[in-house]
């Protein structure tokens, strides 16, 4: 069975594949700042020595990497910064010697990352910012455009890093969910609008369920997916199509 490492376990969609992972036979090793079912070892990821001590005591060989933690608008920017493009790199960096040839990496991300206006260049330079400089270069955003920032330069990242991470044809891939009723849905209502939320759900008649963003970041960690690589699953009911086609 596979060891597979998965953040933000203790709630909504990291505890959905939690549970997911367990269910196939696999073991789930959960990180979470909060304890309960799907937390195995309790880690505040915007502490970076806390991340530090939390891989000192992973064993190797891990198949799987599934960074689902992730916090709202509504959280303070740094805090937003901290969680959502920081601690997914540190982790990454520090697991790397620990991840098995051929391991797959998930990052879960967000459609409203679409919605954010930097361009390539622009995410590629700040993603050689330090944490105190990023934060100062987000000083005129908001809590939601700070989130849709987090989540384009998570995006940005994990495209470069298929290259850095091809030395040992470890996969890495994105999952970028709409609304999902899990606990944080009332805060993207808060932060990103009721009226954007509730059309989100008109396509499809509702919002989506947590365990139907952990089956594509199972499928994404899976050796079914063997062949995917470098590329964003949205799974969002179909919203992001919005974007791109006819709005009715
Ligand atoms: P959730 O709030 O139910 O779960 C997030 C988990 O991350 C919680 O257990 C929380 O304790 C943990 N976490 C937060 N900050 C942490 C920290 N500093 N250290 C350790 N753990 C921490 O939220 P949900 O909805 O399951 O979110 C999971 C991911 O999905 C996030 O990255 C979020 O941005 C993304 N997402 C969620 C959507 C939704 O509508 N629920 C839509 C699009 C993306």
């Amino acid at each position: 069975s596979r060891r597979i490492v998965i953040t933000g376990a203790a709630s909504g969609i990291g505890l959905a594949l939690y549970r997911q992972v367990k269910a196939a036979g696999d073991i789930p090793i959960g990180l979470d700042r909060q304890q309960g079912e799907g937390c195995d070892l309790v880690c505040d990821l915007t502490d970076a020595a806390a991340i530090a001590a939390t891989v000192e005591k992973l064993d190797a060989p891990l198949a799987g990497l599934a960074l689902v933690a992730g916090v709202p608008g509504t959280a303070p920017i740094a805090t937003i910064l901290a969680v959502n493009i920081h601690a997914p790199r540190l982790l990454t960096e520090a697991l790397l010697p620990k991840l098995r040839k051929g391991a797959a990496i998930v990052a879960v991300s967000s459609i409203t990352a679409l919605r954010c206006d930097a361009s390539a260049e622009e995410l590629d330079r700040m993603l050689s910012f330090a944490p105190d400089q990023l934060a100062a270069a987000c000083q005129n955003r908001d809590g939601k455009a700070a989130y849709e920032l987090s989540k384009a330069l998570l995006n940005r990242w994990a495209t470069l890093q298929t290259f850095e991470l091809s030395d040992k044809h470890i996969r890495i891939n994105t999952v970028s969910p709409g609304p999902v009723e899990t606990p944080i849905l009332a805060d993207f209502e808060a932060s990103i609008g009721t009226e954007k939320i509730a059309a989100a759900a008109r396509i499809a008649g509702r919002h989506g369920r947590p365990d139907e963003i952990a089956a594509s970041v199972a499928f994404l960690l899976s050796d079914a997916a063997s062949w995917v690589n470098g590329t964003d699953l949205k799974v969002d009911g179909g919203y992001h199509a919005k974007r791109l086609g006819p709005v009715r």
